[in-house]
C-alpha cells in the first residue's frame, strides 16, 4: 500500500510544529475536522485520497451481498433489465395459463403476458394504455396467441458443467476439474467456459434459461462459480452470459451493492479417489482452508478496528499519531473464502452421506458461514434434523429424480428423498448436474419427483423459484412477475406432464427457437398429472434408509384346481401380445375414467369377463384376491437393453460387479488358461439376482433384461436374456436364454484405430474358430455392434455386403446406441439392420455423435421417427442400469414426440418385440398390472406382475 510509504512524511510535518499554541492547534484541527468532513483527510498523517480508499474499503466489508434494500421490480420496469438487448422486440403473449410462482408455486393466472426491455412489464390482463405507451416507444408489438397453453419462468439448473464439460467432449475442451490440490477456492469455472459448446442451444430448447456453471467434485474447494443465462450474445463472450457478475469479477463495477459470489465445494468419493484421500483427510483440507480464510478476514478486521478508532481520533485535537501503519490485509488466494465468511457467497456444496453431511455441517457451524444448497445430497432425506442445525439456516437440497447407485455414496439415494424433504419442510430443487444428465430435460427431473410424491407446487419451484432464491437472484428471476427478467417458456402440455415441449423459450425478451417444431399434444396432458399414493413406499425408504424391501407378496397361480384365481376389476385398459411379434390392445378406452372392465387370472391364463359373466371364473365366490385397479390396466413386460443390468450392483464398486472383460484388441492377450484371445465370455456365466436396479425395473414393469458383459473396448462377448424378477440362476425360468447376441463396439474412442477395428471385424467374421462366431457366420444369432457414427455404420454395411457376397450367408447385424442413425435410415432399412437406441433422447456427448438429430422443438423428425419412416425395425434400450425403471416413460415420450405418427401399440413394441427382434431373444409373455392409469402415463403405478412362466403373480 502506497501510504505505508507516504505516511512518514506527513507525520515529520505534524510533529515539526511543537510550538504552536493551542488555540492555533484546536484552531486548525477544528478547521481539518470540518474539512474532514467533506473527504478531506490529509490531517491524520495518510494522504486523503489513500485514507478516503482505506476508510471506504473497511466500510465495504459490511455491506451484505444481494439486491440493495431498496431494489424494487417497479423500479426496474422504468430503466430496463441491464441485460436488454437495444432492438428487442416488445411480445405480448396472449390467452396463456401463467404459472408464476407467486404464492409459494400455487398462483396461476388466466391471461396475457407482455415482454418489454428484457422484463416482464405486465402479466394478466394488460390495458390497452400500457399497449399502447409500450408501442411508443418500443416500436411494434410482437403478438402470438397460445389458446390457452401452461406458460413458466424459464428453469433455473442450479447445477450444471455446460461449457466445462463441453459437448462434443474434447481433449481440447475439458475444463470441469482442476487437478492440482484439494484446495482451490482461487479458481473460477468462468475462466474455462467454452462459448461453443452444443449443450447451449439443446438446454434452451428443453425451457432452461439460466444455470449455475459450477467447476467439478475432483477437489473438495474446486473453485467459484457463476450463473450464466444460455442464450447466445453478440458479444459472443463468456463474461457477457454472466448474469450479475461479482465486483470481483468485473473489476470498474460501480453499483452500490455487492452482488451474490458462487463457490463450490465437495465431500466424499470424487475428491477422494482423485487425491487418494479419506473423509478424514478431506474433513482437514476443508478445516486447514477455513483457518487460513479466518485469519485473513480476523486481521482485516482488526485492521479496521484500528482505522475507525484513527476516524473516531480525528475529532480529538490532542490525539497526535494519527497514521495507518501497515497494509490492509488482503489475499488474492483467500478472498474469496473469506467472503464465504462474511456471508456473501451462495455456496453448493457437492455432498451424499450423512457422514459428509455432518462433517460439513459441523465446519459450517465452527467456522459459522451459511451453506446455500447441498448437492446430489443422496442421504439427506435421513437426516433432516441435522440439515436444519446448519449455521445459518437450512440449505436447500439439489437432487437428481431417480439417477442413484453408480457409486457407493449414491447406493441409498431414493426417488421419495423430494417428498420426504419437503414434508419436513426443506426446500427442494431438481437438477440436471450437466452432462451427466442433458440439461434439456432438467423438467423430467421434476416431472419425476413430482410423480414420486412431491407437492406439484413445489415440484414446479423446484426448477424455477427455489433454484433461483437458492442462487440469490430470485429478486429478477425464477418467477412470471412485473419487472423481473422476461424469462419464460411457453409448454405444449402441462410442465408436468410427461414429455412437456417447449413452443418457444424467451429469455431476455429475445425468442430463442428460432422455428421451432411444435407437436400436438392430447387434451389429457394439458392438466397436472393424478400421481399414485406413495405414503407407504415413502415411508419404508425411511424406514430402511434407503434399502427397502422390494420383493412383493407372491400369489401362487393354481394348476389343477379353479379355486383358487385372481380377480381385477376397474381395468381400462389391457395391452397383450400375440406370437407372431405384435402387440394390440385387447381393449383401449381412451375417455375419462369409466369404471372399467374384470380381468381374471386363472391356471395360467388370462380372461376378460364380459357383462352377464356371473358363473364360472369370473363369478363372485372364487377369489383368493380381488384387486381394484381403479381404471388401471394390464400390458406386457417390458425388456430393457444396454446396460449391465444384472451383472452390476454399484457399477463404479468392482467388488459388487461382475467386472470387465479383457479386451484382446485394446489391452492385450486374453490368458491361455481362459482360451486365449478366440475366447468369447458369456454374461450368463456372471449373473447376480435381486439386485436394486434389476428389482426396481422388475417393479416397474420391466420384467426382463437382456445384458452383454460389461467391457470398455471392442469386444464384449455374448448376452443373455434374463427374468428381472426372478431370485437366482438355478429358479426355473430365471434364465430366458443364455446367449442371445454377439457384442462388439466401433468407436472413434476406442484408443485404436477404427480402421483396425474394422480389420479385426472382417477376420473374426470369417477366419475365427470360436462357437459364436461361426453362429453369427450363419445368421444363427445377430451380431449386436455398438456403434454411433454414421461413417463406421456406413462402412458396417458395406462389410455386411461384401460378407454376404462372399459367403452367401445372411449376416444378422444390430446397431445399437446408433446417434447418426437417421443418416443412413434409408440404406439401414434396405439392408434389414436393426436400431437400438441406448439413447431415445440423443445427446452429442463424442463428435462421433454430434450430427445427432434433436428432435421437437429443434428438429421435426426425432431419430426414431427418421428410421420408422424407412421401415427399420427399432427399439429402445438405456445406457445405465439405474434408468431401465424409466422404459415406459421412455417409450411413452417417444410416442409423444412423434406427433401421433407412432401408436400405442407400436410404443410397447418399441421395448418388447422390436427389441427381442433387434436382439434375437425369446420371450416370456408376463403381464404387469397397473394401478390408476396406463404404462403410459405419470398417473398409474405398477401393483404386479403375473408371471405365467413363474406361475405366480407377484403384488407389491
Ligand atoms: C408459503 O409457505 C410458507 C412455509 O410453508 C408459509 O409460511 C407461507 O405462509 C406460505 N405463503 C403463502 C403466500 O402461501
Ligand atoms: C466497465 O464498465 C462499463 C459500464 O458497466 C462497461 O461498459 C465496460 O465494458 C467495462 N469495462 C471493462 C474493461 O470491463
Ligand atoms: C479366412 O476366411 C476367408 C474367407 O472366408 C478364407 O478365404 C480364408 O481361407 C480363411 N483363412 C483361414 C486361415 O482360415
Ligand atoms: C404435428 O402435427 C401437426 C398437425 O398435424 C402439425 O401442424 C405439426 O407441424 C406437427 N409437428 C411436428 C413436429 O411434426
Amino acid at each position: 500500500m502506497k501510504h505505508s510509504q507516504t505516511g512518514p512524511t506527513f507525520v515529520l510535518h505534524l510533529a515539526g510544529q511543537p510550538k504552536l499554541r493551542v488555540y492555533h492547534i484546536f484552531f486548525l484541527t477544528s478547521l481539518l475536522s470540518l474539512l474532514s468532513l467533506f473527504g478531506f483527510q490529509w490531517f491524520n498523517g495518510t494522504p486523503p485520497s489513500e485514507m478516503a480508499h482505506i476508510a471506504a474499503r473497511c466500510q465495504s466489508l459490511s455491506i451484505a451481498a444481494g439486491p440493495p434494500t431498496t431494489f424494487n421490480p417497479s423500479h426496474r420496469i422504468k430503466q430496463g433489465s441491464d441485460r436488454h438487448v437495444v432492438g428487442t422486440q416488445a411480445t405480448l403473449i396472449l390467452n396463456a395459463r401463467i404459472w408464476t410462482g407467486a404464492d409459494n408455486g400455487t398462483e396461476v393466472i388466466y391471461g396475457d403476458l407482455l415482454l418489454d426491455k428484457g422484463l416482464v412489464l405486465a402479466v394478466g390482463s394488460i390495458s390497452s394504455d400500457l399497449l399502447a405507451t409500450v408501442q411508443k416507444t418500443s416500436g411494434t408489438i410482437q403478438t402470438v396467441d397460445m389458446h390457452g397453453k401452461w406458460v413458466t419462468p424459464g428453469l433455473v439448473d442450479l447445477h450444471s458443467h455446460i461449457g466445462l464439460s463441453s459437448a462434443p467432449s474434447l481433449r481440447g475442451a475439458a475444463d470441469t476439474n482442476s487437478r492440482k490440490a484439494p484446495i482451490l477456492p482461487w479458481l473460477r469455472s468462468i475462466d474455462g467456459l467454452n462459448t461453443h459448446d452444443a449443450s447451449y442451444e439443446l438446454a434452451v430448447a428443453g425451457g432452461v434459461t439460466t444455470a449455475q456453471i459450477l467447476p467439478g467434485s475432483a477437489n473438495n474447494i474446486g473453485g467459484q462459480s457463476f450463473l450464466i443465462k444460455l442464450r447466445p450474445t453478440s458479444e459472443r463472450s463468456a463474461i457477457s452470459k454472466v448474469l450479475e457478475p461479482p465486483k470481483t469479477l468485473v473489476a470498474n463495477q460501480t453499483s452500490d451493492h455487492l452482488h451474490w459470489r458462487h463457490m463450490k465445494h465437495a465431500c466424499g468419493e470424487n475428491p477422494d479417489s482423485v487425491y487418494s484421500q479419506s473423509r478424514m483427510d478431506a474433513a482437514w483440507n476443508f478445516r486447514q482452508a477455513y483457518e487460513a480464510a479466518r485469519k485473513v478476514k480476523e486481521s482485516q478486521d482488526a485492521f479496521c478496528a484500528r482505522v475507525q478508532k484513527i476516524q473516531r481520533k480525528r475529532w480529538w485535537p490532542w490525539s497526535s499519531q494519527q497514521v495507518f501503519e501497515g497494509e490492509f490485509p488482503e489475499d488474492l488466494q483467500w478472498e474469496s473464502l473469506v467472503d464465504v465468511l462474511r456471508g456473501r457467497v451462495k455456496l453448493s456444496i457437492h455432498c451424499y452421506e450423512a457422514v459428509d453431511l455432518d462433517a460439513i455441517i459441523r465446519l459450517s457451524n465452527e467456522f459459522k458461514f451459511p451453506i446455500a444448497s447441498l448437492h446430489h445430497a443422496g442421504e439427506t432425506y435421513l437426516v433432516p434434523d441435522l440439515l436444519k442445525k446448519a449455521w445459518g439456516g437450512v440449505p436447500s437440497i439439489a437432487l437428481f429424480a431417480s439417477n442413484a447407485r453408480k457409486k457407493r455414496e449414491a447406493y441409498r439415494n431414493s426417488e421419495f428423498a423430494p417428498k420426504v424433504l419437503a414434508d419436513s419442510g426443506i426446500p427442494v430443487v431438481m437438477k440436471s448436474d450437466h452432462p451427466v444428465l442433458n440439461s434439456r430435460y432438467l423438467l423430467y427431473e421434476a416431472q419425476q419427483a413430482h410423480y414420486y410424491g412431491l407437492d406439484a407446487a413445489l415440484a414446479l419451484a423446484s426448477v424455477t423459484s427455489t433454484p433461483a432464491k437458492a442462487a440469490g437472484v430470485d429478486h429478477r428471476i425464477g418467477f412470471i412477475t412485473p419487472g423481473y427478467d422476461a424469462d419464460v417458456v411457453i409448454w405444449d402440455s402441462h410442465p408436468l406432464a410427461l414429455g412437456a415441449t417447449p413452443l418457444q423459450v424467451y429469455i431476455d425478451g429475445i425468442a430463442q427457437i428460432v422455428k421451432p417444431h411444435a407437436l400436438v399434444k392430447p387434451e389429457r396432458l394439458q392438466k397436472v398429472p393424478k400421481t399414485p399414493n406413495w405414503d407407504r413406499e415413502a415411508q419404508q425408504a425411511v424406514e430402511y434408509e434407503g434399502e427397502p424391501p422390494l420383493r412383493g407378496r407372491i400369489v401362487r397361480l393354481p394348476t389343477s384346481t379353479a379355486k383358487k384365481v385372481v380377480k381385477f376389476v376397474g381395468v381400462k385398459s389391457v395391452w397383450m401380445r400375440d406370437d407372431n411379434g405384435h402387440v394390440h390392445a385387447l381393449f383401449d378406452e381412451d375417455k375419462e375414467r369409466t369404471e372399467g372392465r374384470t380381468v381374471v387370472i386363472l391356471d395360467g391364463s388370462v380372461l376378460f369377463c364380459g357383462e352377464g359373466d356371473e358363473h364360472g371364473p369370473c363369478s363372485g365366490e372364487l377369489f383368493d384376491e380381488v384387486i381394484d385397479l381403479q381404471g388401471g390396466s394390464l400390458a406386457p413386460g417390458l425388456t430393457t437393453f444396454g446396460s449391465p443390468i444384472g451383472l452390476v450392483e454399484i457399477r463404479l464398486e468392482a467388488s459388487t460387479t461382475d467386472g470387465v472383460v479383457i479386451d484382446p484388441l485394446t489391452e492385450g492377450k486374453v490368458p491361455g488358461i481362459v482360451g486365449g484371445d478366440d475366447t468369447i465370455i458369456r454374461a450368463v456365466d456372471g449373473l447376480q439376482f435381486e439386485g436394486r436396479n434389476t428389482l426396481l425395473a422388475y417393479r416397474a414393469g420391466v420384467t426382463q433384461a437382456i445384458t452383454a458383459p460389461l467391457a470398455n473396448g471392442f469386444l464384449a462377448g455374448l448376452s443373455a436374456t434374463i427374468d428381472t424378477g426372478a431370485s437366482s440362476a438355478v429358479q426355473k425360468g430365471a434364465v430366458i436364454q443364455d446367449e442371445t447376441a454377439l457384442h462388439i463396439s466401433i468407436s472413434l474412442n476406442l484408443g485404436i484405430s477404427v480402421s483396425t477395428q474394422i480389420a479385426t471385424l472382417r477376420r473374426l467374421l470369417n477366419n475365427s474358430t470360436s462357437e459364436a462366431w461361426t453362429r453369427v457366420r450363419t445368421g444363427a444369432i445377430p451380431l449386436v455392434v455398438n456403434v454411433d457414427s454414421a461413417d463406421v455404420m456406413a462402412t458396417l454395411l458395406n462389410l455386411k455386403a461384401e460378407y454376404e457376397v462372399s459367403s452367401s450367408n445372411t449376416l444378422r447385424l444390430t446397431f445399437s446406441g446408433a446417434a447418426e442413425a437417421h443418416l443412413l435410415a434409408d440404406e439401414i432399412g434396405k439392408a434389414g439392420v436393426s436400431v437400438i437406441l441406448t439413447s431415445p433422447r440423443p445427446y452429442p456427448g463424442y463428435w462421433e455423435e454430434r450430427r445427432f438429430l434433436p428432435g421437437p422443438p429443434l428438429s421435426r423428425d426425432s431419430t426414431l421417427t427418421a428410421l420408422l419412416a424407412r421401415n427399420v425395425n427399432v427399439a429402445v434400450g438405456v445406457r445405465d442400469e439405474f434408468n431401465a425403471r424409466n422404459t415406459r416413460f421412455d417409450i411413452a415420450w417417444a410416442a409423444l414426440e412423434s406427433n401421433g405418427t407412432i401408436g400405442k401399440a407400436q410404443a410397447i413394441a418399441l421395448a418388447t418385440t422390436h427389441l427381442e427382434r433387434a436382439l434375437g431373444s425369446r420371450s416370456v409373455h408376463d403381464l404387469v398390472i397397473y394401478l390408476g392409469g396406463s404404462i403410459f402415463d405419470l398417473e398409474s403405478k405398477v401393483v404386479g406382475v403375473v408371471s405365467l412362466q413363474r406361475g405366480t403373480v407377484e403384488i407389491f
